[in-house]
């Protein structure tokens, strides 16, 4: 099949890519024409495990194209993925649609053939009827069909994800869209249950209630390790006594820093502004957005609760600072409201993290980047585990530091307070 996919970011790169290993012509279209050129040099704007490799494979098959050429990539394809960004509206809790509807203006302007406009991008439920609307204004005959496809892909875990999914949710109510979408997700859908067609509003809010779920059982977990530090019961175990019950799953309950990344802030936002427009009250969703601002501070506190008040001049080293591993990505990231406090406060704060150094740390005060852990490391009175890259799993702190009297705040729990205890090395964690 030929198929393009509008917005290269993080979700419309690794689809198309993974889409065109399954033997589609994909047409990659980015309006930003820098990384459009770099993606047909080879470099991959993003990273993701795995991506690299493939993209070569299928570009060099010519069933892989980038470019910025929406018109020609439309003349092209039968089945258009609309993968655009939709943040937050500043100062608000909206989903900003503005990129979506830029480019179903553009769509209307180039089709003139049957299409299949799908969002790939999470959108507000309905937003499928305000893209119809728009397009309905074509031509009399019915040139086109709007599809809600949301995606559940995971960074780091992307192709994976997308290759092998829990689900495929398909919202139209199309039979002809419907039977050429299954028919490109074939290869994908091992089990017919796997394929869930649904009514287009219903595809957009499995989206967001998925999100907002997997969000609270994080706020949940969250807070339960808090009064597991209270009276001395490691989270772990509550973790896996409650996961177990396959009602609950495991997945999910692992107590960390607030929840970070490009989706569930944003999503969980956007849900509740969408049922506040329809007079709904999302309670549970609300408190949960709650609980993870509050977070955000009490992790600070508890910085200050492990090496004082005044900090001015104490050395900090970060040891990742992405929202999780495997990505590049630092959308609300925990560290991005961490770091430039501590730095406020007068630390030397040093970084690590496999992905590289981060822009937004650049011009911050008394924040470097280092290139590697040991210099990351060396002499700093605290270190803080900020995200579970392996790397991080099994350092010698003592050799790391060469200095007495270092403390380590571990976010992951990736580490044994036992034997942090033996070693005799100060250590703090989550929830234990
Ligand atoms: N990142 C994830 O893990 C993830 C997972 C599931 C769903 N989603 C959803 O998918 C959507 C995309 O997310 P993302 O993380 O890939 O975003 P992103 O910011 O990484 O990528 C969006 C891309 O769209 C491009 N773009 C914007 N306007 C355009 C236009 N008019 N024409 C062509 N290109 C244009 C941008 O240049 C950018 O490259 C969002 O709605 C997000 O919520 C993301």
């Amino acid at each position: 099949m030929k198929i393009c996919m509008i917005g290269t970011g993080y979700v419309g790169l690794v689809s198309g890519v993974c889409f065109s290993d399954l033997g589609n012509t994909v047409y990659c279209v980015d309006n930003d024409k820098t990384k459009i050129k770099r993606l047909n040099s080879g470099i991959i704007p993003i990273y993701e495990p795995g991506l690299e490799e493939i993209v070569k494979r299928n570009y060099n098959k010519k069933r892989l194209i980038f470019t910025s050429d929406l018109k020609e990539a439309i003349k092209n394809t039968k089945i258009i993925f609309i993968c655009v960004g939709t943040p937050t509206k500043k100062n608000s809790n909206k989903a900003d649609l503005k990129y979506v509807f830029q480019v179903t203006n553009q769509l209307k302007k180039y089709i003139n053939n049957y299409k299949i406009i799908v969002t790939k991008s999470t959108v507000p439920v309905t937003t499928g009827d305000k893209i119809e609307k728009i397009l309905s204004k074509l031509k009399t005959k019915k040139l086109i069909d709007v599809v809600s496809n949301p995606e559940f892909l995971r960074e780091g875990e992307a192709i994976r994800d997308f290759l092998y999914p829990d689900r495929v949710v398909v919202g139209s109510n199309s039979k002809k869209a419907n039977k050429l979408m299954k028919s490109l997700y074939l290869p994908i859908i091992k089990k017919e249950s796997r394929y869930l067609n649904t009514s287009r509003r219903a595809a957009e809010m499995i989206k967001y209630a998925s999100n907002a779920f997997l969000a609270t059982k994080i706020s949940y977990i969250n807070e339960i390790a808090n009064l597991c530090e209270k009276v001395s019961v490691d989270i772990k175990d509550i973790s896996i006594g409650i996961g177990l019950d396959q009602r609950i799953g495991e997945r999910f309950l692992r107590a960390g820093p607030a929840y970070g990344g490009s989706c569930f802030p944003k999503d969980t936002r956007a849900i509740v502004d969408t049922a506040d427009k329809f007079k709904t009250n999302l309670s549970i969703i609300k408190n949960v957005i709650n609980s993870n601002e509050k977070r955000k501070i009490s992790l600070l506190k508890r910085v200050h609760e492990i090496i004082g008040k005044n900090i001015k001049g104490k050395k900090i080293c970060f040891l990742g600072v992405t929202f999780k591993p495997n990505t590049d990505d630092m959308r609300e990231a925990s560290s991005l409201k961490m770091i430039p406090y501590l730095s406020k406060k007068g630390a030397v704060v040093r970084y690590h993290d496999p992905s590289g150094e981060k822009e937004f740390f650049k011009n911050k005060k008394n924040v470097f980047f280092k290139k590697n852990i040991t210099s990351a490391c060396e002499k700093s009175d605290l270190i803080i585990i900020h995200t579970e890259w392996n790397d991080y799993k099994q350092l010698n702190f003592k050799k790391l530091v060469k200095k007495n009297n270092f403390k380590v705040y571990d976010l992951r729990n990736l580490y044994s307070p036992t034997k942090m205890l033996r070693l005799n090395i100060k250590y703090y964690s989550i929830g234990r």
